[in-house]
Order: structure tokens, then C-alpha cells, then sequence
């Protein structure tokens, strides 16, 4: 049974984030989306929203749970069985630091690192550049599950 995890912050989750995490769900019989908890990060959204929105984009995905993870990646995957660390890569500009971590995970413990692609038509995304756009009131439909946009202009009011 070969396990992975999808890390990340996902504040909030894209159509980017879902797209790899239904590739890996393809090559890997269980994907576990992992949101890193870092409290020196100030965050749009809770933890708790993350998760559930994360759950709420994957549930057409019987392979893939959700969950949360404090501390090292590393440990995290030692604590769950899980042998390899699944990123997307967008574009040059995220491979220096993406193989950076790789190599240091791979440092640490024989939990190996795999790079996906971006799929073209996200290679822009981030969720930063998401609120970003969205807080100016501009139109991100297409590039976040319609039920963040929603999420999104709630967060933007409280
Ligand atoms: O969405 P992000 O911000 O790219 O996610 C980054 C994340 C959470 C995947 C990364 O910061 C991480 O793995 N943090 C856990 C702490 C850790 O293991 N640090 C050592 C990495 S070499």
C-alpha cells in the first residue's frame, strides 16, 4: 500500500492544489492532504476552515483523507506510514527552494520527495495572488472551487 502526502498551507485551497492531489490520488492508492500548522503565519482562514474546505474540494476522491500537521513533515509521514512527499512545481522559481526541503527531508529520513507538474492553466496560481485579486474585487472564478469564492468574501467582511 503505497502512501503519500500533499503538504502545504492551503489558505485557502486552489483548483492548483487539486489538480496535483488528484494526480497523486491516480498514482498513489492513499493521498493524505496535510495542512502545516505554523502559528508565526498569519492566515485568511482557521485551520479548521482549511480542513474542511480541503475535505469539501476532495470528496469526489475516495483515496485522499485530510489532515493537520504540526512540527516536521518528516515526522508527520514516520508517524503515518507514509513513504514519500508529493509537491507541484509551477516553474523554475519553486524549484530552487522546493529541492532545498527535498533534500534536506531526504537528509533527515529516507521519505523521498516527488515533483508534479503544474498543469498549465495554473501554473500562476497561489493562493496568495488569489486574495490578493479577490480582496480587490477582482474575478477569480475558475481558479478556486466556487465554494471559496463565497468563503473568501465572508473572510474578507469579519
Ligand atoms: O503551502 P506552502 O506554504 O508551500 O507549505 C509549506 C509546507 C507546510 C509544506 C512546509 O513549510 C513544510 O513542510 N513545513 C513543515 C516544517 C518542516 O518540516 N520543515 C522542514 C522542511 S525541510
Amino acid at each position: 500500500m503505497t502512501k503519500v502526502v500533499c503538504p502545504g498551507s492551503f489558505d485557502p485551497v486552489t483548483n492548483g492544489h487539486v489538480d496535483i492531489v488528484e494526480r497523486a490520488a491516480r498514482l498513489f492508492d492513499e493521498v493524505v492532504v496535510a495542512v502545516g500548522v505554523n502559528e508565526s503565519k498569519k492566515r485568511l482562514f482557521s485551520l479548521q476552515e482549511r480542513i474542511d474546505m480541503l475535505r469539501r474540494a476532495t470528496e469526489h476522491l475516495p483515496n485522499v483523507s485530510v489532515a493537520s500537521f504540526q512540527g516536521l513533515l518528516v515526522d508527520f509521514c514516520a508517524e503515518h506510514g507514509i513513504a514519500a512527499i508529493a509537491k507541484g512545481l509551477r516553474a523554475v522559481s519553486d524549484f530552487d527552494y522546493e529541492l532545498q526541503m527535498a533534500q534536506m527531508n531526504g537528509n533527515l529520513t529516507d521519505v523521498d520527495t516527488l515533483f508534479i507538474p503544474t498543469s498549465p492553466e495554473y501554473s500562476f496560481l497561489a493562493s496568495s495572488l488569489v486574495k490578493e485579486v479577490a480582496r480587490g474585487g477582482g474575478d477569480v472564478s475558475g481558479l478556486v472551487p466556487d465554494f471559496v469564492l463565497e468563503q473568501m468574501k465572508d473572510a474578507f467582511t469579519r
